[in-house]
């Protein structure tokens, strides 16, 4: 009975990893980059993940993306072994890749001329979009004529664009000024509610992790494994700008700041 429940939950995950492990072999030494990791991601959730640095957070990423295999155990999405990249998984990394020969309207369309849009129908979607991002009047303008604020908005709509299923985040607001990085949280909530989509959010700050998420995971110090999985339940729409003050965003943050703390710590002295 419980087989069955279990089996039951898996085939609804959007994602999920089973025993994933991930290490890389250098020339001179081996690195456990992620081990014994089992994850489930439901459609819709937006799934914050913080942990100390290099604990393998970029690398759960590269393996649901299909950006490399697993060494151990399977990544499924909608319950088939991932394997090599798909194109409804979208990407976004901490740098933008906007291309600076393209106008920022054109750089926003870039993913819809990959697969045919016509170009009437490209301009209106790549300006509705800047519009909800607050860029409207800047489609003319080159990647280097916008702040980095700005570039990154661009960088986030050109992926949203083609809707894709699930969205993986790699520290997306990582290099912004802290007000910068509270205006892109606001656009980015306010997008994802109204579409709803899967969200996986690396981070290094607990109060973004929070803030955003619908269940923040913790990894662990290298070789990373999940060391808590929170569920957040203040309730949304939310206020970034003064989430802080919450009474459930600081018990929260409080108990789990206690244990990365501890594996921050660990990872110092390593
Ligand atoms: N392609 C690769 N080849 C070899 N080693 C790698 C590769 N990618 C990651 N690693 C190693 O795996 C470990 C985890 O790296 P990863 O980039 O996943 O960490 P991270 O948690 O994203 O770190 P940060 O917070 O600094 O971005 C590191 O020790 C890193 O050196
Ligand atoms: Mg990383």
């Amino acid at each position: 009975m419980n087989n069955d429940l279990n089996a039951q939950t898996r085939s609804n995950a959007l994602l999920s990893m089973e025993g994933v492990a991930k290490q890389f072999s250098g020339r001179d030494r081996q690195v456990v980059a992620l081990q014994n990791t089992d994850l489930e991601i439901f459609a819709g959730e937006f799934i914050t993940v913080v942990g100390p640095s290099g604990c393998g957070k970029s690398t759960l990423l590269n393996l649901i993306a299909g950006l490399m295999a697993p060494s151990e155990g399977t990544v499924r999405f909608k319950g088939k072994p991932v394997v090599g990249v798909d194109r409804s998984i979208g990407y976004i990394t901490q740098q933008d890749n906007l291309f600076p020969w393209l106008t920022l309207r054109d750089n926003v369309a870039f993913p819809l001329e990959l697969v045919g849009v016509p170009e009437k129908e490209r301009h209106d979607r790549a300006h509705s979009w800047l519009e909800r991002v607050g860029l409207a009047g800047f489609e003319k303008a080159y990647p280097h004529e916008l702040s980095g604020g700005m570039r990154q908005r661009g960088n986030i709509v050109r992926t949203l664009i083609y809707e894709p299923s699930i969205i993986l985040m790699d520290e997306p607001f990582g290099p912004l000024d802290a007000q910068t990085r509270i205006s892109l949280q606001e656009t980015l909530l306010s997008i994802w509610e109204s579409t709803r989509s899967t969200v996986v959010f690396i981070t290094h700050d607990l109060t973004e992790a929070i803030a955003l998420g619908d269940r923040v995971i913790l990894m662990s110090a290298r070789p990373g494994r999940i060391v808590r999985d929170d569920k957040v339940e203040i309730s949304r729409p939310r206020d970034v700008f003064f989430i802080q003050s919450d009474p459930q965003f600081r018990r929260l943050y409080d108990e789990i700041w206690q244990d990365l703390a501890a594996q921050v710590h660990e990872h110092a002295n390593h």
